[in-house]
This record gives C-alpha cells, structure tokens and sequence, in this order.
C-alpha cells in the first residue's frame, strides 16, 4: 500500500498565514504517520504562480512577475522548512516541465474535440479569476460577493457539461471520494443544475502571466487548468520514462484542501481527469477554516492575519504543529486566537506529556540513582494501564487512516491522562521510600507509556518527540510495531531528566 497526498499550491501573492500553514502541517503529519506504519508515501506541495492574482501582486511591487515569485517562493520554502514541513517535492508551476505538462494535456483535449472556441459574453471576477453568468451573481456580485466586470471575446472551452453525469455516478458509488459528508452532499447538490463548459483561456490582453495556449499565442490558460494538472505534473505524469511511478502514487492520492476551494477540485479536476483518460484521485478531503474574532475565515482580504512564525517564537515549533492538528476536528471551522493556542498547549503539553516525564525522572533519579528500574506487574493497574496502552497504536492508525489526527492525537492523550492518575494513586514519591519495588514498577510502566506516546506523536511533534525517547534511553528510530509493544527499555538504562520538555507558556 502506498500514500500519496497533497496540499493546494499556494499562491504567491503574499506570505503564507496560519491558514495555509494548517493544511500543510497536517498532510506532512499525516504522511509521517504512513511512513511509521512502513508505508511508501509521498507529499506533494508548492505554489501557483501563475494569473492575475500573482500578476497583480508583482504590479504593485513593481517587479516583473518571475522576479517576485522567484523571491516570494523562498518564503514559502523557508517557513515550511523552520515548521519542520518535507514535502517530497516542491512544485512551482513556473517549472519548464511542469508547463510542457500543462501545453501537452491541452493539445491533446484540443485534438479529441475536448477543447472548442466560443464567444464568451458574461461576468467575469477578476479576484477569482471565475466566469459567472448572469443568473449566477448575488446583488450584483459573485457568490461570494466579489465585485465582477462584464467582458465579451473569443475564448476556448473545455466539454465539462460532457461529464457531468460520469461525475455523479461516480461520487455516488464511491461513498468516500469527496469528504466529510457534508461535503459529498454540497457538491452533489451542486451538479443537480445543468453544468456549463469551462473557459480555460485568457486572452493576453487582459493578462499575460500564464501558460501559454500551444495553439493560440495570443491566450494564456485559466490560472486553475495549469494548477489542478501540478498533482499529476509532481508525481511525473506525462514525462517520459516516469509512467511507473506516475502510476503508484496516483492510485493512491488524497487531495487535502480547504473548504474554499471545493468545486474546483471536486468538479473542474476530475472531469479535465475523465476527459485526459486519467482514474479519478482516491479521495478529495476538504477542511473546514480557522476563524478570526467575529468568526470571519482568517484571510488577509478580510484583515489581519496571524503569520506561522510570529506564533512559533511563543510556543516552538512543536508545540505550533501540536495544536494545529489536534486543535479541531478537520471538517470543521474553530476560532484561532492566541488565548486557545495556550490552554490546549499548557494544559496537554506542559500539564499532562510534559509533567508526566519530569516527574517520573525526577523520581528515577531519587530513588534509582537515575536508572530504569525493572519491569514488574505486580499492581492491577499496572496491568489495566499496560493493556490500554498495548491497543494505542492500533487506535491511532484506525483514526490516521480516517484523515482524523486529532482523535488520533485525543487518543494519545487520554492515556497520558491515565496515567498520571496511576502515579497519583501509586504515590512513587512515598512508596519510593516505604516500598521501593512498588514505586519502582511504577515508574517503569510510566517510561513504557512515554515511549509508546512519543513513537505515537512523533509524527506531529518529531523534535520533541525524538527528545523525550533518548532522555528515556530508548535511542533507535520511532517503529510502529515498537509503539505496540511493552516493555522494551533496558532496565538499567540511564535516563536525563534535564529542562521542561514543554515549558508553560
Ligand atoms: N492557488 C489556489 C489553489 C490551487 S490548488 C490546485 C489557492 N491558493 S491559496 O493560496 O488561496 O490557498 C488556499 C488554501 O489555503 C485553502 O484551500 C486552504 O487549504 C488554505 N487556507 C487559506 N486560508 C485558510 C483558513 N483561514 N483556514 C484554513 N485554511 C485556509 O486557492
């Protein structure tokens, strides 16, 4: 089994925001987890650089278009690289390759009768780079009320009507390939009206920052038809002597993207898929927003934003990744402020993980002289503890595999909880003195679940995580089959309690 998963390609019309470090952040999570529980993934990101957006924002630097993406591209690399974000490929849609992908998909719809010239009058949304017809805009605006201009020329269209019902057959028989359900729903309602043909050029006139049409030079392509194809581009589709490997990643594939950017992916990508002879992507998963005050989607059109690295300097890397995935169920919206980011952060990293461990090490060192006592299970709750913990990763796979890390996460956390209850009721700081055997099993099983909780949130946490493990003497790398098996310290080993590992905040 292989995992392939994606993010949308951002554009580069400004830095990146808390909100487009959340998804990104999760599906480097998420692949970590595949690849602990030994399986082939691959993670794709990267940027759309491309269109008016893009073409605007270097306007009003005035710098022409390749010299601002060329220098906006390093932050993006740069504030994934400090978030501890490895995407096995960074595709930017100014790439030599990732273009002829792009002239070559469109010559040869061009070629099958896929692709016709029209006459194009209607609404045109120049932020969202949309047609609208006439029966589509609200008050006067798009959908979702950004102001449209009335254009009429020459275009060329993409047969999407020709598929729509092939698309409705087949959302319907794959329960599972858009979600959350709520979702599923959205878009099937969607294609219950008559779907239009798509407009996949701009004349040059108007914008000239795209790809440009093989076979019409006075049109780019529509900004989206170049940057749906950076998922098959990535993983080497149509490049020659690349088809095998094009072939195994994409059987497998999940788009992760935001709510916002819904029917593109679940109408536009798999028809131009269906139209290209290409099998639809496993699944398309779209998550809900992180909100602003006032419950507004955090984005710079709509006013302040909270940047990735303004918060990493209160919290750490680590801790930013943690509350990012575990904050919120994907499918919904949650407010972000900096007050929730605390809470959870103190009360689960620095009360619960991160207290456990210090005073289980300050204890070793007490009363072991700071090594590993034994392993015994002479106490019931030992045993209760031990079985709990012995199930954990097989939960957490189950809840990976759902695309819900953080219940995997909840999971982790509620044995942390356990078992700090268990050192609360064992009370090694007394029985230390008056029955050292006791206190010593104690503290043991607490090593045993800190290392199966570490194996289990390294994926999320992997600095962090990786620290507590040598601090317990437990130096090889993180394997899942490790995280579902107790007792594997070395008794005898010395541990490091050391600084907080999760300082409060
Ligand atoms: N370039 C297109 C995507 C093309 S994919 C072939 C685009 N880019 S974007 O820069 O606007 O980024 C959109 C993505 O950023 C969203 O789909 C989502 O993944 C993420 N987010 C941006 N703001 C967000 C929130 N406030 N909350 C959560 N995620 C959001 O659209």
């Amino acid at each position: 089994m292989t995992f392939y998963i994606t993010t949308p390609i951002y554009y580069v019309n400004d830095t990146p925001h808390i909100g487009h470090a959340y998804t990104t952040v999760i599906a480097d999570t998420l692949t970590r987890f595949h690849r602990l529980f030994g399986e082939e993934s691959f993670f794709l990101t990267g940027t759309d650089e491309h269109g008016q957006k893009v073409q605007s924002a270097a306007k009003s630097r005035q710098l022409d278009p390749q010299t601002h993406v060329d220098e906006l591209v390093l932050q993006f690399q740069d504030i994934w690289k400090t978030l501890n974000i490895e995407p096995d490929f960074f595709i930017r849609t100014t790439m030599p390759f990732h273009k002829k992908v792009v002239q070559d998909c469109l010559q040869n719809l061009f070629e099958k009768g896929e692709i016709y010239t029209g006459e194009y009058e209607g609404w045109y949304s120049v932020s969202e780079e949309i047609f609208y017809t006439e029966d589509e805009l609200v008050d006067g605006k798009s959908p979702i009320g950004k102001d449209v201009v009335k254009i009429k020329e020459k275009n060329y269209f993409f047969k999407m009507s020709a598929y729509q019902d092939r698309l409705i057959k087949h959302i319907e028989a794959n329960p599972t390939f858009i979600q959350p359900d709520g979702k599923r729903s959205e878009v099937l309602g969607f294609l219950k009206k008559p779907l239009g043909d798509l407009c996949i050029s701009r004349t040059k006139s108007r914008l000239n920052w795209g790809v440009e049409i093989p076979f019409d030079n006075d049109y780019v392509t529509y900004v989206w038809f170049d940057a749906l194809l950076n998922y098959a581009s990535g993983i080497g589709y149509r490049q020659a002597g690349k088809e095998d490997i094009f072939k195994k990643w994409w059987e497998n594939c999940v788009h992760l993207i935001g709510k916002d950017i819904l029917i593109t992916h679940s109408v536009y990508w798999p028809t131009m898929l269906m139209a290209l002879d290409v099998p639809l992507p496993k699944q398309i998963f779209a998550h809900g927003w992180w909100l602003t005050e006032g419950d507004k989607k955090m984005s710079k059109s709509e006013g302040p934003v909270v940047k990735p690295l303004d918060m990493k300097d209160i919290i750490g890397v680590d801790a930013l990744r943690y509350f990012l995935v575990r904050d919120r169920n994907p499918g919904n919206d949650g407010l972000f402020s900096k007050d929730l980011v605390l809470t959870r952060v103190n009360s689960e990293l620095a009360n619960n993980f991160g207290n456990l461990l210090s005073r289980s090490l300050t204890l070793i060192g007490k009363f072991f002289e700071g090594k590993t006592p034994p392993l015994t299970e002479n106490d019931p709750l030992t045993k209760e503890l031990r079985i709990t913990a012995e199930k954990l990763a097989d939960e957490v796979k189950d809840s990976v595999n759902n695309l819900e890390a953080n219940e995997a996460i909840g999971k982790v956390v509620e044995l942390l909880t356990q078992t700090n209850r268990y050192v609360d009721k064992i009370e090694p700081w007394k029985t230390g003195k008056t029955d050292p055997a006791k206190a010593g099993e104690c503290l043991r099983s607490v090593l045993e679940v800190l290392r199966i909780s570490a194996i289990l949130l390294s994926p999320v946490m992997p600095t962090k995580c990786f620290e507590l493990l040598c601090r317990i003497g437990y130096n090889s790398k993180p394997t899942f089959i490790e995280a579902k098996m107790w007792g594997l310290l070395k008794t005898g080993t010395v541990v490091t309690a050391g600084e907080p590992l999760f300082p409060r905040v």
